[in-house]
This record gives C-alpha cells, structure tokens and sequence, in this order.
C-alpha cells in the first residue's frame, strides 16, 4: 500500500516558524516519524512540499493509480483552494486531512475547510501527532477503500 504525503505553504518553515502556535517540530522530523510509522504499518510513504497551489494539484492528479490514500495538510490552502478541493474530488482517493493545530481554536478564517467536505476526515490540534494519527487513518481508509 502506498500512501503519499503532501505538505502545503509555510510548511517547510516548520521549527522557525511561529514556534509558539506550531512548535519545534521540523518538517524533517515529520517526515521521519512517518516514515518510521509507516514501516512498522507495512505501508510505503512519499513526501512532498510545497508553496504553490498548482504543483499540490498535479501531485493529487498525479496520485491516480499510484496511491492508495492522501494524508495532506493544506496549510493556507485548506481555507482559499476550491482547486485543491475539486482535485481530491476528481480523483476519488480516499483524503485525510492534517493540521498541527486545532484550528476552531484559532482566527474565525481559519475555521473552514475547503478541504474537508471531501476529506474521509479531519485531525486537528495534535502537534506532529496529528500526522502519526493521520497516517494510522489513511492506512485504514485505504483498506476500506479496496474492499
Ligand atoms: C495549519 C493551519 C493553517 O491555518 C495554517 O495556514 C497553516 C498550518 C496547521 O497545520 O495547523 O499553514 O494547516
């Protein structure tokens, strides 16, 4: 089973950025703890960042056929792409979406998702965590997408 991993905009500052809201966690280390995770599953993982809108598109394009389920934060995305919503619809593959804060708890626009309403679901809040859970939910919902 392969799982791919996409990381929105800002992502790639993760560990300098905004440390008070999103921690000391480098994008590295997540990617890491993934890929760690995903061995003791028996799942592949390929990670991928990104701070264009369309080259996040083509990766979800491109995961027909080669991916079994998404685990995506969207990062700003998640609240402006109706082209990032349209392509996980498109293409059918079961979609977890990630945030490493809770972000009901935050500013009012970040409180809708775009991306959810064609999620299979939503973790939110956990740290690095939310990524380890997300994994464990895609891997389900992959299983239960090729039954
Ligand atoms: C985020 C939350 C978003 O609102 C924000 O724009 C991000 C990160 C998170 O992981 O908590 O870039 O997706």
């Amino acid at each position: 089973m392969r799982i791919l991993v996409l990381h929105g905009p800002n992502l790639n500052l993760l560990g300098k950025r905004e440390p008070e809201i999103y921690g000391s966690v480098t994008l590295e280390d997540i990617d890491r703890r993934l890929a760690a995770l995903a061995g003791e599953l028996g799942v592949q993982v390929v990670s991928f960042q990104s701070n264009h809108e369309g080259e996040l598109v083509q990766k979800v394009q491109e995961a027909m056929g080669a991916y079994q389920a998404i685990l995506i934060n969207p990062g700003a995305y998640t609240h402006t792409s109706v082209a990032l919503r349209d392509a996980i619809a498109a293409t059918g593959i079961p979609v977890v979406e990630v945030h490493l804060s809770n972000i009901y708890r935050r500013e009012e626009f970040r409180h809708h998702s775009f991306i959810s309403g064609v999620a299979v679901g939503q973790i939110s809040g956990f740290g690095a965590e939310s990524y380890l859970l997300g994994l464990r939910a895609a891997v389900s919902a992959a299983g239960a997408a090729g039954k």
